[in-house]
Formats: C-alpha cells, structure tokens, sequence
C-alpha cells in the first residue's frame, strides 16, 4: 500500500477527533489538495455520522461555556436557514411583489439577521482557531476560514439584492436571490455541523481547561449576535 493510501485508510478509521484532524493534516501535506481533502472529510462525515453524533452529544457543559454559547447559537441559526427555505418557496408561488410584501420584509429581516451572525463567526475565528493552531492543530481552522469568507460575501451580496429588492422585475429577483439561498441553506447548514461533531469536540479536547476562561473573556469583548447568554442577560438585569 502506498503511503497516501495507508493515510487515507488510517483516516477513515480514526473516530477520534483529534486524530481525525491530524489525520488530515499529514494527506495535506503528502499533497493531497485542500478540496479533495473536504470532500474526503464529507464522505468520512456521512460514514461517521451517527459515531460522532453519539459522542458529541455524550458531552456535558455548562450554558455558560464558549462552545455551549457557539452551539446555542447554531441551533437559532438552522432554525432561520429553514425559514429562509421556506420564505423563498412563498415567493415564488406568491409570484409578484404585490402579493409577496410580507415575504419580502421577513426576507429582509433574515438577512439582516444573517449579516449579524458574523460576530458568530468572528468569535470562532478570533478567540478559538489560534489557539487550535498553537497546539498544532492548523488545517482544520483554515478550512473552516475559507468557508466563512465565502458565506460572508454570499450573505452581503444577498443583503444588497433584497434592499434593493422593488426595483427589480420580480423574475430577475427570484433568479438571482434563489443560488445564494440555496448555498446559504446547504453549505452553512453542514458547516455547523462539522463545527458540532468534529470542531467542538476536538477543540474541547485540544484546549488545556484553563484557556476555556480566556476564551470567554474575548467572547464576551466580541460580543454576540442572536441572543446574550444566560449569564450576560442575568447581569443586565
Ligand atoms: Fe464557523
Ligand atoms: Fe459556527
């Protein structure tokens, strides 16, 4: 067996997190190309699915937890993904804008929701990813980057075509809004959960117990986007 070849089978085999990622680290580096690796992670993800949903689950933390927040807020975010699903299906039976006003303000809230779940993102990005990366753990956080630079254009440029939303023919409208929706769902919808089942779980195992506070601490000067956690909101009050 080729040494690529015994990589990739060792790849397939670690259920560990950790592994996973250093796994893929070293096909990275034998010349496996950033895009076939995502696309051998999706196929480990659909393979793997249930092992890891199990274990990611099995672990327990408090509300107040970076990555409980972080996944608290993936379930908000789904959960207006569908309503972005949905939405666009009213507008094209509704088929003008006469008839689609109450579609198209609910579209305008949702991507303005959507425009602010960067503080999501940057969060991941500031306070968790270098310190993956100071424990050696590098690749995973670029590919997670990437994904975030894409979603972010892609939401900006939907934001731009639904203020703007009248003035087009209602067609034209649905035609280019309908791609950016239909990334938007399927793409941030895996990306949160390869962040819940292998992200989370090897961040969790990789950081030292004492960095979590830290990593708190810069969420908190981030700030946050779809909601406060419980313990902010307790403090307001
Ligand atoms: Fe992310
Ligand atoms: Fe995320």
């Amino acid at each position: 067996m080729g040494k690529i070849k015994k990589e990739v089978a060792a790849y397939f085999k670690a259920a560990d997190p950790k592994e996973l990622a250093l796994a893929e680290q070293e096909l990275i580096q034998e010349g496996i190309g950033r895009e076939e690796m995502k696309r051998l992670c999706d196929v480990h993800l659909e393979v793997m699915k249930e092992q890891l949903g199990i274990k990611a689950k099995s672990i327990k933390l408090p509300a107040s937890h970076p990555i409980s927040i972080l996944k608290d807020e993936h379930k908000i975010i789904k959960r207006n993904l569908k309503k972005l699903k949905t939405t666009l299906e009213k507008l094209k039976a509704a088929g003008s804008f006469e008839r689609a006003r109450r579609q198209i303000n609910t579209l305008k809230e949702l991507t303005h929701f959507f425009l602010e779940t960067e503080k999501h993102h940057q969060r991941e990005e500031e306070a968790i990813f270098p310190r993956l990366v100071a424990h050696g753990i590098t690749e995973p956080p670029e590919i997670f980057k990437e994904d975030h630079i894409e979603f972010k254009a892609k939401k900006r440029n939907l934001n731009e075509i639904v203020m703007g939303a009248e003035k087009k023919d209602f067609k034209d409208f649905l035609d280019t809004i309908s791609p950016i929706i239909e990334f938007l769902v399927k793409n941030l919808d895996e990306h949160i959960y390869k962040e819940d089942n292998i992200l989370y779980p090897m961040a969790l195992q990789t950081l030292e117990k004492n960095e979590w506070p830290d990593v708190r601490k810069k969420f908190d000067v981030i700030g946050y986007c779809c909601f406060a956690p419980s313990d902010v909101r307790k403090k307001r009050k």
